[in-house]
């Protein structure tokens, strides 16, 4: 049997998104990428006006609202659909507002609390590739396999800045790039759950290979796993 609870972690624009979602797609799997949770409550605390810097308030904001993540449901590009309250947020969660204020609701201890407790329920049925940035470490530090993706700052503000031209957008890429760095240091150095590689991960650095090839690493890596 291959690996039930497979973790992906990884900094932003790693491509755990791009390469989980298929990597789950061949395995018949749950893709559920974590950050939407945190970007999800975010983006509630800017749609009411609650300062993101009011700890207490962002903390009671995450208890409350109800976020769900269901498989695509339209054939617009996206990997999942993200519903916030039963409103679909999909898109609006990418916004560059929510980009820069998401480290920081992320680096509430209650707000990991709730969320890190609704992934722990849904990684229960199985069947599921989860991805995040502590999800070896703290979220399900018993998953059967634990993978960590790797690029360089500058390959991954490449691949955003092309994935951002492709949807119109018209940040330059060393604005990109600076956003990256700044976000790197604020989620490896946050105080809860920070970004470290787990001791029992396997890192796969993605610079200079291509998709395809990181999801033939990663299905080789799943079928090593395979037991009996
Ligand atoms: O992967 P992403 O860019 O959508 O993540 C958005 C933010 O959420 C990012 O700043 C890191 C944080 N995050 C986290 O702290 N833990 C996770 N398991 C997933 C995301």
């Amino acid at each position: 049997m291959i690996p039930s609870v497979i973790a992906l972690d990884g900094p932003a624009s790693s491509g755990k998104s791009t390469v989980g979602a298929l990597v789950a797609g061949r395995l018949n799997y749950l893709f559920f990428d974590s950050g939407v949770m945190y970007r999800a409550v975010t983006l509630a605390a800017l749609l009411r006006r609650i300062p993101i810097a009011d700890e207490a308030a962002v903390s009671a904001l995450a208890e409350s609202v109800q976020i769900d993540v269901l498989p695509p449901l339209f054939n617009d590009g996206r990997q999942c659909t993200v519903l916030l309250d039963k409103e679909d947020v999909t898109w609006a969660i990418r916004a560059p507002e929510v980009d820069a204020a998401v480290s920081q609701v992320s680096a509430y201890a209650r707000v990991r609390q709730v969320l890190t407790g609704q992934m722990r329920a849904i990684a229960r049925r199985g069947r599921i590739l989860m991805a995040g940035r502590d999800i070896g470490t703290v979220v399900l530090p018993d998953a059967e396999l634990k993978i960590y993706l790797d690029a360089s700052a500058e390959e991954r503000a490449q691949r955003r800045y092309a994935e951002q031209a492709g949807r119109g957008g018209k940040e330059s890429y060393d604005d990109i790039l600076a956003a990256i760095r700044k976000r790197d240091a604020f989620d490896s150095g946050r105080e809860h759950a920070p970004l470290v590689v787990a001791a029992d991960a396997a890192t796969v650095d993605t610079t200079g290979l291509s998709v395809s090839q990181v999801v033939s690493r990663l299905l080789a890596l799943i079928k090593d796993r395979e037991t009996a």
